[in-house]
Formats: C-alpha cells, structure tokens, sequence
C-alpha cells in the first residue's frame, strides 16, 4: 500500500469579502497517496486554487481536519517535501532561471545548489534559459522554469495549479509527459488543477468540482484506489 501523504476530512473554507462570505471549500474529504496523479477540473471559481493551497499548506482551512502523515509536520513541508507550481509561475524578478530554481534547495540547505538546479532546468528542457531573468522569458518558459524549480528539491508531492496556461497545447502535454515522467521515476504524487481534458486523461485520477464540492471522483487505475 502506497505511503498516505495527504489526509483531509470535511474540509471548509470560507473567505470574509465586502459583500459577505464566500465559501469556496464546502466539506471536502480526501486522501493523497505517493505515486498517485490527479487532475482537478472545475468551472473557473469552483475552489479549484484555494483547495490547492489548502493541499501544499500555503492556506489553512475555516473548519475540518487536514494532515500530513506521510511528509511531517506543518513547518516542514515546504519546500522541502511539497513542491508547488503558482498559476502564474512567479519567478522572482531579480533573479536568473537557474537562481529561481537553485533557492528552494539552498533554503533546505541542500547541497550542489547550482548543479542540481541545472540539471532540473534541463529534465524541462529549458537548460539553455538558465542565464535570463523572468522578465527575458516568454509565458511558456517561465512555465517551465517554475515547473523546475517545483521539483528541485525531489519533494514528495507536487501541487501545480494550471501550470501550462501560457503554453500551446503541444507544449503543454509535453512539459506535463516531462513532469509526469519525473513524478514515476521519483514516486512522487502530482495534483494538478486543469482545464485541459487531454491532460487529465494522463493522471490516475480525477477531482470534479463544482461550487466548492466534489462532484465526481474518477480513478482510472485500481492500483492506486481510495483508502
Ligand atoms: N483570498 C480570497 N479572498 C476572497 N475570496 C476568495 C479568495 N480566494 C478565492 N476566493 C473566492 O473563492 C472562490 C473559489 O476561488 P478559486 O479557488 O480561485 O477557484 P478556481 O481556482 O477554481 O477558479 C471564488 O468565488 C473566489 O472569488
Ligand atoms: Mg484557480
């Protein structure tokens, strides 16, 4: 049985606006295995970014239960062992390519920074742009970059929130082949918030949501089932 890294239990989560609350979580329950792919689909404003950040412990829930048992304790788990992709990618703008993705592993004081940074670059075939800044990039390279710079820690869990917006839609399933090819070698688990039905016929499962619930959710392989 695949080590549990995510447990949540009637998750809710509720933000205070002007007009009132909104809720975007509404009682989700859910488990995470290592090894597993999931895509999370969903109308635009159905919780898909919210329920993510809740997963990578970037947010933490109104209400209900939502643990980590297979990657530590809160304080730990970035960027250490949940690596995480921002829609936008967020590089830092006074940085190079290679700087981005080396700052995760130096925050974990990880050796080989720079190599290991590289070589990350590389696995997403963006070797050649180490030396730009964001702002030299186009949308798609710094989609990739930030997909680099996820996974240079070799954390555990990857969350990645519509990582390919910016890119072609062959583009788009060959940095997702890259990053599913990774995520098989390393047995990491990988959630990926998409609207791309071509991609989430790749991951294992899939998450429908709808109004902040979960409408359906698919597996397409018995292997890495519920429990
Ligand atoms: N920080 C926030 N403050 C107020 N409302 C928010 C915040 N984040 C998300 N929401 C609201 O929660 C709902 C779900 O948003 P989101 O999770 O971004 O959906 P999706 O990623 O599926 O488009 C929306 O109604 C959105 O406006
Ligand atoms: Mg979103």
């Amino acid at each position: 049985m695949a080590k549990t890294l995510a447990v949540a239990t009637d998750l809710w989560r509720s933000f205070q606006r002007e007009r009132g609350i909104v809720t975007a979580i509404q009682g989700c329950s859910f488990r995470i295995h290592a090894g597993e792919t999931i895509a999370i689909m969903g109308p635009s404003g159905c919780g898909k970014t919210t329920l993510l950040n809740l997963i990578a412990g970037l947010d933490v829930p109104s209400s209900g239960q939502l643990d980590w048992p297979g990657l530590g304790p809160f304080d730990t788990l970035r960027p250490e062992r949940i690596g995480v992709v921002f829609q936008s990618a967020n590089l830092m703008p006074a940085l190079t390519a290679v700087e981005n993705v080396a700052l995760p592993i130096l925050l974990t004081s990880g050796p080989d920074a720079e190599t290991r940074a590289l070589t990350a670059l590389a696995t997403f075939g963006v070797e050649a742009l180490a030396a730009k800044l964001p702002e030299q990039l186009s949308g798609g390279q710094a989609e990739r970059v930030a997909v680099a710079r996820a996974v240079s820690t070799n954390p555990q869990l990857i969350v990645a929130d519509e990582p390919t917006g910016q890119l072609d839609q062959a583009s788009a399933v060959l940095l997702v082949d890259r990053l599913l090819a990774w995520g098989r070698q390393s047995g990491s688990a990988i959630v990926i918030a998409t609207h791309d039905e071509r991609m989430a016929a790749k991951m294992s499962r899939i998450w429908w949501m709808r109004h902040g619930k979960f409408e359906s959710m698919v597996e397409r392989s018995a292997c890495t089932g519920a429990g």
